[in-house]
């Protein structure tokens, strides 16, 4: 793919942190946080399962982990697995001591460890392409190609396409040949939860979550005290009716919005014919902007009384909610945080900061074998990268 030029990049990087590896050895952190990059072949790791995701093959599956909050280890069950129809399963585990309790030797199976001690990319180069895999689901735009390259820079140029699958010349039937389907993943980080908790303050790394960059500043369109009923295509959480807008903004298919800021529910909404608002106090509307760069201020607010529970890479004890942000904005790895102030009870987690971080990488919610088709990622983070 002509990105080799960065290995010398990444073993830079390593050796920077064996360093840092060392120092924090003495100070006697106990969980191992050595760099493992290399993949086991057909061997199981045994652990705690956290969860079961999909991915087309081993590496993708140890970024899942790397970028699944409490992951430290995996196993992938590969295409070529016989025992059952289990292919493509991703296992993100987890144990005690950091290392995989039992390790068997399996036919079709690869493990590994997380890339969280390796300074790992926030937004990975993901260049192979699948054949004869599809990645069902998805789906916001369809559109004819000569054939998969075309697709993926299809894919690559629009900016809602996280993965495609394009559809060869002889799949069967052939009314769907030369067939590309842009797909969508969340590639802005969702809080899975936001509830009200006393003596809590939370907020966003400072860093700006996003790859796209454009030269026209704008403020977008926010309707306060106004509701627009009807046609919900997704409802998550969010702080603040300008980060339900970033929620938006990233889906094709949103059209408009309504935040509810007594629930910290953000329900996105499509609607292309007609927009009806109607006064309603506690909520505010508002339109997406796609082709602008919109104000980030949002992310600076912190929000007090109110906790981001879950999703924790690491926490340790800082002086200020301030110190908690910074060191947020410090670790790539952080996207957003939840601070303990000094007024609670329990002196264990007085003045104490949660890092947290959610899957932003292209993830398709299913993949499975289909002769004659193509799937693959979009190519933007590749390109970010060579450019800078
Ligand atoms: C948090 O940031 C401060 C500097 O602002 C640094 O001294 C400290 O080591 C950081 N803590 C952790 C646990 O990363």
């Amino acid at each position: 793919m002509g990105l080799k030029h960065l290995s010398g990049f990444k073993t830079e990087t390593m050796t920077t942190h064996f360093i840092l590896v060392g120092l924090l050895g003495l100070c006697g952190l106990s969980l191992s946080l050595e760099c493992t990059r290399k993949l086991i072949v057909n061997m199981d790791f045994a652990g705690k399962d956290i969860i079961t995701l999909y991915s087309p093959d081993a590496e993708h599956c140890q970024h899942l982990c790397t970028q699944y909050s409490s992951c430290v280890f995996f196993t992938f069950l590969r295409p070529d697995w016989t025992r059952d129809n289990r292919h493509f399963y991703c296992y993100l585990k987890t144990s005690p001591s950091g290392q995989p309790t039992a390790r068997t030797p399996l036919l079709g199976v690869t493990s590994g460890f997380s890339l969280k001690p390796c300074h790992p990319d926030p937004q990975p180069c993901l260049s192979q392409v699948y054949h004869h895999v599809n990645f069902p689901g998805a789906n916001y735009r369809t559109l004819f190609t000569a054939d998969y390259e075309e697709c993926q820079r299809a894919c690559t140029r629009d900016p809602a396409c996280q993965f495609f699958t394009f559809v060869e010349h002889v799949f069967v039937p052939g009314t769907v040949r030369y067939k590309c389907y842009l797909k969508f993943s969340w590639a802005v980080p969702r809080i899975p939860i936001i509830t009200r908790a006393d003596r809590t303050i939370s907020g966003f790394s400072h860093r700006i979550q996003s790859t796209q960059y454009f030269d026209a500043a704008c403020d977008g369109k926010l309707f306060p005290n106004t509701n627009i009923p009807g046609h919900d295509i997704e409802v998550l959480f969010a702080a603040s009716p300008e980060h339900c807008r970033t929620y938006c903004s990233a889906h094709p298919h949103c059209t408009y919005f309504s935040y509810m800021s007594y629930a910290f529910k953000c329900c996105l909404k499509n609607n292309p014919d007609q927009m009806v608002r109607r006064a309603v106090r506690g909520i505010t509307s508002g339109l997406p902007a796609r082709l602008c760069q919109l104000d980030n201020d949002w992310i600076k607010k912190t929000h007090v009384g109110i906790d981001f529970p879950y999703s924790d890479i690491r926490d340790f004890p800082t002086s200020s909610v301030e110190a908690c942000q910074r060191n947020c904005t410090d670790d790539p790895n952080c996207q957003f945080y939840s601070y303990i102030t000094d007024k609670i009870s329990n002196p264990a987690r007085r003045q104490r900061c949660y890092l947290k971080r959610v899957i932003t990488m292209p993830a398709p919610s299913k993949v499975i074998k289909l002769a004659n088709v193509v799937s693959g990622f979009s190519l933007k983070n590749c390109y970010y990268k060579v450019i800078f």
